[in-house]
């Protein structure tokens, strides 16, 4: 879209009663104001000086010790403060990989659709993508694997493989274990590094927790696990971290110095303090619970409302809903109507990296107010299907 298009879009999604199934923001009823309030404070009045000045280019020592702890005791991943960077939020993370890992033109695997922030962080550094289909249980593996060994047989392998295995965004799809055990495999026998994204791990609704691929790695070589706060805690205070292999956190670490010099050590400090006394494992039950019933009453919305033969994921965990369409419609084309009628979706190519994804839109139901979520899915289908009538010839 040009600059003047988007302006004109959101002088639609500025109407007082427009819903918003578009960013993928936190509900900010998630946000624990009252504890950090009083953390806050804390952090004034007790590490003032030093909260307040310059910190480490690598991160608050103490903050990554509490990050080792909290990674053991969710993803059980045993990992040292040699081994953490802490960075402005993990879209830093998934820049600075991009940029150490790759050179012009080199190829990495990335599943199909992708997050659209990895997306940018890769062209940002000229990385040519190899989209990897998926289906209900995440990247299709064996798709990996045939890909692996026609590049092999050109010696062009990839520079890694990026993938986010727990509610993916944008689909909500989980990575099986079998296929995660394959990927390990694969990353082993061709020395292929695995970028493990997962921002939405701890937002299980449904089903069972499903090992981390960082948890698999027994020499700690092979898997570069990417977090943040900002699903957790809050995105404003921007406090991410990577756990890599030591070679790659020296690597990030001269390039934050390039960067920011330090993640805000303010916002580290208040980080160490809600790991330290525990907020976060009182806060997550409440955000689940709240996300749990947004996820179901939209759920029941599609299914009420949509058209039939359109169909949707069933994630158990994370923010997003993937819709598909009848293949006559184009979402980016639909979008501009689904506005001026008071909805906001993404549309499916904005994670595409090839161009496919046409007739997909990503919903977030973390957002929106519960009435608003079923308000909101009937205005869209009746978008759909008038749009669809259209597309439709007599
Ligand atoms: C898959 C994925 N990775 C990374 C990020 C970046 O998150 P942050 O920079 O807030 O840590 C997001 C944000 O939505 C995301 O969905």
């Amino acid at each position: 879209m040009k600059p003047s298009e988007i302006r004109e879009l959101l002088k639609y999604a500025s109407m007082p009663d427009f819903i918003s199934f578009g960013g993928g923001m936190p509900n900010p009823l998630s946000f624990p104001m009252n504890e950090l309030r009083e953390i806050v404070d804390e952090v004034i009045d007790v590490n003032g000086k030093y909260a307040l000045q310059y910190g480490n280019t690598g991160g608050l020592p103490d903050l990554k010790t509490e990050i080792s702890k909290m990674v053991l005791k969710t993803e059980k991943i045993k990992t040292e403060e040699k081994n953490i960077i802490v960075t402005s939020g993990s879209q830093q993370g998934l820049y600075g990989l991009g940029k150490i890992f790759l050179n012009h033109s080199d190829s990495l695997i990335v599943e199909s659709p992708t997050y659209v922030g990895a997306i940018s962080a890769f062209n940002a550094n000229a990385g040519k993508m190899i989209p990897i289909e998926m289906d209900s249980e995440g990247i299709i593996v064996e798709k990996v694997e045939e890909k692996i060994k026609s590049l092999k047989a050109n010696s062009n392998l990839p520079r890694f493989i990026y993938v986010i295995p727990n509610y993916q965004n944008p689909t909500g799809h989980t990575l099986s274990l079998e296929r995660r055990k394959h990927l390990m495999e694969l990353s082993e026998t061709y020395q292929i590094p695995l970028v493990e994204d997962n921002p939405y791990g701890e937002l299980c609704y449904s089903g069972e927790k499903i090992p981390s691929l960082k948890s698999m790695d027994k020499s700690g070589e092979n898997v570069t696990y990417l977090g943040t706060f900002s699903k957790v805690m809050c995105p404003g205070l921007r406090i991410g971290y990577t756990i890599a292999p030591e070679a790659v956190v020296s690597k990030l670490n001269l390039l934050k110095q390039a960067l920011d010099l330090s993640s805000s050590t303010f916002s580290q400090y208040v980080a160490y303090e809600y790991l330290k006394k525990g907020v976060i494992y009182k806060q997550v039950p409440k955000t689940v619970e709240l996300y749990r019933k947004k996820r179901n009453i939209m759920l029941k919305a599609l299914e009420d409302y949509f058209p039939k033969n359109s169909t949707w994921s069933k994630p158990d965990g994370g923010m997003f809903i993937w819709a598909t369409l009848d293949k006559k419609i184009n979402t980016s084309e639909m979008l501009k109507t689904s506005i001026e009628n008071g909805v906001g979706y993404v549309s499916g190519l904005a994670f595409s990296p090839d161009g496919s994804h046409t007739s997909s839109m990503r919903l977030n139901f973390t957002f929106s107010e519960d009435e608003e979520i079923v308000r909101g899915i009937s205005k869209l289908s009746n978008t759909i299907k008038n749009v669809s009538v259209r597309a439709t010839p007599a």
